[in-house]
């Protein structure tokens, strides 16, 4: 996908992962983290009773394509997003945005209470996006990963109104 092309972007759909979705997922979790998952793992979350796991579709140039995928897992009331990436050249175009419309509604139809997940200190981007979600700052994981401090975000889905953005 051409980054400066005008990219036709309709009817975005989520769907449950397939093992036939990893090779696209894998291109976009090489780059799009600084230690992307393995391929093994994605796998083991497939087969993983406590893990739900989605791709985003959507008309990309007239074309079905994956665009983005989620790894979440729910236990008992408490769900915690693993993993969330958007194609690269598709961001800033509110796809996460609308995943997480989903996944939210997704989590509270199944119980779910609070959500937690972590992200890397450095990662603004994603953090402003949870922060307009209402996710807040829980407490700091030191080095995490390694080189970088983790954030360990949380969002009270019982709050009144946690399921609109502010
Ligand atoms: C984080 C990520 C999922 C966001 O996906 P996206 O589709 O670009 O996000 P959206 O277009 O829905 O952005 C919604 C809002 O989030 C914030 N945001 C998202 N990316 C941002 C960035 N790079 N810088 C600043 N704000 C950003 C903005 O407030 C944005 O709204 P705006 O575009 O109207 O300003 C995407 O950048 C990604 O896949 N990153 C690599 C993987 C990753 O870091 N995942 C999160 C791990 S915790």
């Amino acid at each position: 996908m051409d980054n400066d092309k005008a990219v036709e972007l309709r009817d975005i759909k989520v769907f449950p992962m397939d093992a036939e979705d990893l090779d696209a997922i894998m291109e976009i979790e090489r780059v799009s983290f600084p230690n992307p998952w393995s391929r093994e793992l994605f796998i083991r979350e497939l087969s993983n009773a406590v893990s739900y796991q989605f791709i985003d579709k959507a008309l990309v140039d007239g074309r079905e394509t994956l665009v983005g995928y989620a790894i979440l897992w729910i236990v008992a009331d408490e769900g915690h997003i693993l993993n969330i990436a958007i194609e690269p050249t598709l961001r800033r175009r509110g796809l996460a945005r609308k995943f997480l419309d989903f996944i939210l509604v997704f989590m509270e139809e199944k119980g779910v209470r609070e959500v937690r997940l972590e992200v890397r200190r450095s990662n603004v981007g994603a953090i402003k996006l949870y922060e307009s979600y209402g996710f807040i700052e829980e407490y700091v994981r030191k080095k995490y990963y390694g080189d970088e401090d983790a954030i360990l975000m949380v969002l009270d889905l019982t709050k009144e109104g946690s399921l609109i953005r502010y």
